[in-house]
């Protein structure tokens, strides 16, 4: 079970995701997606998925979001919210979960926004996994 329900969602996450979610490129699934990080600078790094006729070259919207950070010289983040246009409360893919256990700890929360708002921690997400401890980095 998730955490918690219906806790601290930082709003401007919120809008951030889902302004980002209406420049989906998503011809093929039409399933839009919006994530929106806050780095340790205070400042809102958010993506949308971008998708390809060839379909395994698809980028995720937590995939965008963190590439815009690193780009941007910002590896610490306080938290993600994730959106669909669906509003199903999705939740990141395996990959997006590894991807964000690269820069974050097992305590980050994901504020994933549907009908309801759910919290989960990424060790929720990804019990287990593994991080840059593993390689002793
Ligand atoms: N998608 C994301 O953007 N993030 C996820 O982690 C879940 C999946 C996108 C990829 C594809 O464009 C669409 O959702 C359907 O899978
Ligand atoms: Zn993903």
């Amino acid at each position: 079970m998730p955490r918690s329900r219906f806790v601290g969602m930082d709003e401007d996450l919120h809008a951030a995701a889902r302004d980002a979610m209406q420049n989906a490129y998503v011809p093929y699934s039409e399933y839009p997606v919006g994530a929106a990080l806050r780095g340790a600078d205070g400042n809102v790094y958010a993506g949308t998925n971008i998708e390809f006729a060839n379909y395994s070259n698809t980028l995720h919207a937590e995939g965008v979001a963190v590439a815009k950070a690193v780009s941007a010289g910002v590896r610490e983040f306080e938290e993600l919210v994730v959106v669909s246009a669906a509003g199903d409360g999705v939740t990141p893919c395996g990959r997006c979960r590894q991807t964000l256990r690269e820069f974050c700890d097992e305590d980050f929360p994901v504020f994933c926004v549907g009908e309801e708002t759910t919290e989960y921690t990424l060790g929720e997400l990804l019990p287990d996994g593994m991080g840059p401890e593993t390689l002793g980095k």
